[in-house]
């Protein structure tokens, strides 16, 4: 039988390359990676096998032949490394556990995008005459061109130096918002390619481009600061058109085109907001400056999903808390903005503010969004229903106010619909459980997620910051892998933080970095190593690894030169940020201790990684660093009796040290408990800022105090998750206390309502109070743990993920002190189940499984 010819049944589902994508058009990645489920019912897969390019006229262009291997996620490809613009399709068939061969899968496809700068004949072009970056101004470019004939295909290949919006005749070529996205600019700029086949028409054709200063050259980091990467908005587009006939016709961007400054985006900005005026038309055409030299810097398709509306959301209520400002309430707080619905008339001008909350009276909040305006304006041309959103610019609110509108106005609910943006990753876990208050504490961590997930892993979303501040990603990055496929995401905002890292080992505070090499904070820069081995765990990427090792070591070479004798003695941090009651807003633990441990635990991590990539030397050598740091920590700040000496007792001070293993095994219980006496002397709250609260409730738990875990987790009084849920959160706050009812706002200097940081807590709802976890040793769900703790005072939590194998489950239901355990094991995987009852784990094959747990 000829090796394309199909065979049996039971064929693999769901194949995907690389990262996540299913069958994706400009592809990044020439010598991608393959992955597959297997038909359900299928236990275990033995052997498989891959063609590249099988079948019809073509050759088959790689064929792995049978590989004896149960490895179904990940694998690399073979052959000659695909080629720009390169359209391949591929197959797989599998032997199951008893070596019976499954039919070939449906094929799947990647198109290549534009892998090299040589593929593009494109030139640079911006306007004559760019306004100064701080107005803010939108430049309209145009092209009209013939197509000589019936097209057969079409390739749209662009990126900008800001954000773009391509039409083609008169029809936006996507649905991607804020491309190209964020990356460090100064070394890398992705680029999006299109599918426009049938918006290219015969004859006459009009391309009409919008580029907005975005975060290339808009206003961004701290104060005033605009045109951090450049001066004015740029475009470089390439249109690739394939006739019926064979022949081909390309369109670039070059000496051709014509901007105008005067269309009806009069400006855009981030922070800002947008200015739109309907009655302007772009009629002031003029020559555009075209530029052929593409820079030194890289230019790659982009490697993950780009922003998209995901939702919309009706508002529930409109108000009027002062003459002629209506207040809409969507009742969520959301990252995106407003589509206005609603009656105009000619020459008005509608002013639609965003704001997460309300003042007492009911009139907007804005002082936590600092020096953000967050303001959009319309101008109506003519008087009748209009319809409209804006472009280059989002917010962060849960309520939009309108003036502006006629006094006899009676605005109706419908007017405003909240459009929900971020980038457009795949949901692939849920939490649920019996506790109202810890499922809304779910939903506002995965409202958190959507909010910050803006192309780059933000901070917040409203304020004038929404940066990547490296020490949140890297609290909320496990958490973040539950709820959402962001392995591509992850992977990007790394390659930005290679890119950006400082010369001395040390990572910006924010990726990409825009604060000017402002950086080297313990927990912070740590990102570096705990990132990369967050994905790995839970996707087994090792290629990520690899790519971040050297990020990795020259951060440890950066600790090293810092420290003496293993202890680092001065640095600069944030501290234990935010720490509730803390003297100061760095927490009461201090920077030398913190930045010893992280010390200790990137060293660790590094040597982890080295000996996952075979590279046991090194990993000796730096396993003797961490181990080395670890000896001289614990001398230094653990007495005898495993009490912290030489620092101020906090929570943090112990967790990180028991979370990072710095003290000899021995002392761990007694240090155990001094912390356990320090969670009891604050009435079983936490006392921890950003750093230690990720840790508190796992670590209580795995040093045998889950019930106290349980208790700080389930604290409604300040400072705790449910706390902020009392006042009303629908996200993450930034503070347990960013408003409450008793006493109003926080500091309005620093006062988000929407920080993922302390989602963080997310982990262990799906890994513990659920009991799905991951296993570092068979990363990527290979194998995983089922660790349910049913003696949590609730009485149902369910975890369900979407792993690259298929559906996993761990989901528990007590009833008269017997608890229901429900476990489903996806195919070519085995999961471990530790019973809390004292019996023997048991591991388990793939299947669907009941167990009776005694819950005294
Ligand atoms: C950000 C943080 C960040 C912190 C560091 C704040 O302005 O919003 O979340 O980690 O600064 O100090």
């Amino acid at each position: 039988m000829s090796a394309c010819a199909s065979q049996g049944t039971g064929p693999a589902r769901s194949l995907v390359a690389g990262e996540g994508f299913v069958d994706p058009i400009g592809f990044h990645d020439p010598t991608p990676t393959f992955s597959w489920k297997l038909a359900g019912g299928v236990k275990r897969q033995t052997a498989y096998r891959i063609e590249v390019n099988c079948g019809g006229d073509e050759q088959t262009q790689w064929d792995s032949g049978w590989v004896e291997s149960d490895q179904s996620v990940l694998v690399p490809y073979g052959g000659k490394p695909f080629d720009s613009r390169e359209q391949v399709t591929w197959r797989v068939s599998y032997k199951d556990q008893d070596g019976v061969k499954s039919g070939w899968s449906e094929p799947a496809s990647i198109e290549l995008g534009l892998l090299s700068k040589d593929d593009w004949q494109a030139k640079w072009i911006k306007a004559e005459n760019a306004p100064e970056p701080k107005e803010e101004v939108v430049v309209y470019l145009r092209r009209a061109f013939e197509a000589k004939d019936q097209v057969a295909s079409a390739r749209l290949y662009v990126t900008a130096r800001g954000m773009f919006d391509v039409l083609l005749n008169d029809q936006r070529v996507s649905d991607d918002h804020f491309a190209n996205g964020w990356t460090s600019y100064r070394n890398r700029l992705d680029s999006l390619t299109y599918d426009v086949t049938d918006l290219v028409k015969k004859g006459d054709n009009q391309l009409q481009v919008m580029i907005a200063n975005g975060w290339y050259c808009g206003r961004i980091g701290w104060a005033e600061q605009v045109g951090y990467y450049g001066k004015t908005p740029e475009l470089l587009l390439q249109l690739e058109i394939t006739f019926k006939d064979g022949s081909t016709q390309v369109i670039t961007s070059d000496e051709d085109w014509q901007s105008a400054l005067n269309g009806p985006v009069v400006s855009s900005s981030v922070y800002d907001g947008e200015t739109y005026d309907a009655r302007r038309v772009a009629d002031g055409w003029a020559p555009v400056v075209a530029n052929d030299d593409l820079g030194d810097v890289r230019m790659m398709p982009k490697p993950f999903p780009a922003v998209r509306q995901t939702q919309t959301i009706k508002a529930v209520s409109v108000s009027e808390p002062a003459p002629g400002k209506y207040v809409f309430d969507l009742g969520q707080n959301i990252v995106g903005w407003a589509k206005i619905h609603m009656p105009v008339e000619k020459d008005q001008t509608i002013t639609i503010r965003y704001v997460e909350m309300l003042n007492q009276d009911g009139t907007i909040y804005t002082a936590n969004l600092r020096s953000a305006k967050s303001t959009d304006t319309y101008t109506a041309a003519k008087s009748g229903k209009v319809t409209w959103q804006p472009h280059f610019t989002f917010h962060g609110f849960r309520y939009v106010e309108l003036s502006g509108l006629p006094e006899n106005a009676k605005p109706k609910k419908d007017w405003v619909t909240g459009v929900v943006l971020h980038s457009d990753l795949n949901r692939i876990g849920h939490f649920e459980s019996s506790h109202d208050l810890l499922n809304q504490l779910q939903s506002n961590i995965v409202w958190g997620q959507r909010g910050n997930f803006v192309d780059i892993p933000t901070d917040c979303p409203q304020r004038d910051e929404r940066l990547g501040w490296t020490g949140d990603a890297q609290v909320f990055c496990p958490t973040a892998m539950f709820n959402y496929d962001c392995h591509a995401f992850w992977k990007s905002w790394l390659g930005s933080m290679r890119d950006d890292q400082v010369e001395d080992g040390r990572i910006p505070h924010v990726i990409p970095d825009v604060l000017k090499r402002d950086a080297g904070s313990p927990g912070w820069m740590d990102a570096a190593t705990i990132i990369p081995w967050a994905v790995y765990v839970r996707t087994g990427d090792k290629e990520l690894l690899a790519d971040n090792i050297g990020m990795m070591e020259k951060l440890v070479g950066y600790y090293r030169s810092k420290s003496k004798d293993g202890l680092i003695t001065e640095i600069n941090a944030f501290g234990d940020w935010l720490q509730p009651y803390a003297k100061e807003t760095k927490g009461d633990t201090p920077a030398p201790l913190i930045a010893t441990a992280y010390y200790a635990h990137s060293a660790q991590i590094l040597a982890d990684s080295l000996r996952v990539l075979g590279r046991d030397e090194e990993a000796k050598r730096y396993e003797d660093e961490a181990n080395a740091v670890k000896s001289a920590f614990a001398r230094h700040y653990f007495d005898a009796d495993g009490k912290l000496q030489n620092a101020p007792e906090t929570q943090t001070a112990y967790l990180l040290a028991i979370a990072f293993d710095l003290i000899p095994s021995d002392a761990k219980p007694k240090a155990v408990e001094h912390l356990v006496r320090l969670v009891h002397e604050a009435d079983d709250h936490l006392r921890t800022g950003f750093l230690g609260t990720p840790f508190i409730v796992s670590e209580l738990d795995k040093a045998g105090y889950p019930d106290l875990a349980c208790k700080v987790l389930l604290k409604e009084t300040y400072p705790s998750w449910f706390y902020s849920i009392h006042q009303g959160a629908t996200t993450m706050w930034e503070r347990w206390n960013s408003y409450s009812h008793e006493h109003g706002f926080g500091d309005a200097g620093m006062n988000s309502f929407n920080h993922y940081a302390y989602g963080a807590i997310g982990q262990w709802l799906y890994e513990r109070l659920a009991g799905l976890a991951p296993d570092p040793a068979n990363p990527g769900y290979k194998h995983f743990f089922i660790r349910p703790l049913v003696s949590a005072p609730i009485d149902h939590a369910r975890a369900e993920l979407d792993t690259p194998y298929g559906k996993a489950v761990s989901g528990w239901t007590k009833h008269n002190g017997v608890a229901k355990l429900e476990v489903i094991v996806p195919p070519n995987t085995t999961a471990t189940v530790e019973f809390p009852d004292g019996r023997e784990s048991q591991t388990l094959e793939p299947g669907k499984y009941h167990f009776e747990l005694n819950v005294e």
